[in-house]
């Protein structure tokens, strides 16, 4: 019996795989964490190293992640690769008592550190752990290309993005009643974006970088997944329809976006709606 055989890691690594799939990955572009339970710890628990990484402080802080355990994708590793050594891409991170500092428990064998973009990950966790009343697991960045054309076109709002998405396909207010927030650009990796996207996380389930991607979360991989999916085409909808040429002759109204919560029972933030 392999580490690599429990389904926690082979979900993970699925996951990594389907986003490389999509196109949504060049590079090291893009950064996956899963928040584990104690039951996967424990299954995982034969495997870490005999001796771990060093702590590594943080320059952000949070209470309720404190002991917590999370899946890493490799600062500079490439997404295509993790499903042919996930061992040397991917690793496991233990956050220490003060919820400050992480040290790597298995993985990243050939060395490495955690995505640079972990401050962010590891404050949207902590946000939409609270958001979901504990039940938050996966924070996902990628690189998904019509997305990030549409921050060049559109106003830097979450209310534009979040109207021009509901109304590029009718399943987005279905998916995303709440919108989606928007993080002007700003240099990626460190505490300041973290921040300000961890700030739209209390009230958005995915939050768009402006000229370089989209932060989603959700309660398992197939969540997180779908609602980069879902988001992904409404932009590839959106981009299609404005590079057309043609005039725009009809689109979902926001009427009907009401319609469609009230017959979901959804809450539709009415202040995006005129
Ligand atoms: P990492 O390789 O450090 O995960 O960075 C990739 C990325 O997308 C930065 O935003
Ligand atoms: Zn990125």
């Amino acid at each position: 019996m392999s580490i690599l055989e429990l389904d926690v890691i082979k979900n993970y690594v699925r996951a990594c795989n389907d986003g490389w799939l999509q196109n949504w990955h060049e590079r090291n572009g893009g950064n996956l964490t899963y928040l584990m339970s104690e039951e996967e710890v424990a299954l995982c628990r034969p495997y870490f190293k005999e001796t771990p990484g060093e702590w590594v402080k943080m320059d952000v802080q949070a209470d309720n992640l404190k002991n917590a355990f999370f899946l890493s994708t490799g600062s500079g590793k490439y997404f295509r690769n993790v499903i042919l050594a996930p061992q040397d891409n991917i690793c496991i991170l233990e956050i220490n008592d003060a919820g400050d500092s992480w040290r790597i428990v298995w993985g990243l064998e050939m060395g490495g550190r955690p995505t640079s973009e972990f401050p962010s990950h590891f404050l949207n966790h902590s946000v939409r752990l609270k958001a979901t009343n504990g039940k938050n697991r996966v924070i996902y960045h990628a690189h998904p290309g019509n997305l990030i054309a549409m921050t060049y076109i559109l106003p830097l709002t979450s209310r534009a993005f979040s109207r021009a998405l509901w109304q590029s396909a009718t399943e987005c207010p279905v998916v995303f009643p709440q919108g989606v927030g928007v993080v002007e650009w700003m240099v990626p990796g460190g505490r300041a974006i973290a921040l300000a996207t961890s700030e739209l996380m209390k009230e958005f389930p995915a939050a768009v970088w402006a000229h370089h991607g989209l932060f989603v979360s959700g309660q398992d991989l197939d969540e997180a997944f779908g609602l980069m999916h879902t988001i992904e085409n409404a932009a590839r909808i959106f981009m299609l329809v404005t590079s057309s040429g043609m005039p725009i002759m009809q689109t979902i109204t926001d009427d009907a976006i009401r319609a469609i919560a009230k017959d979901f029972g959804l809450t539709v933030r009415e202040d995006f709606l005129n």
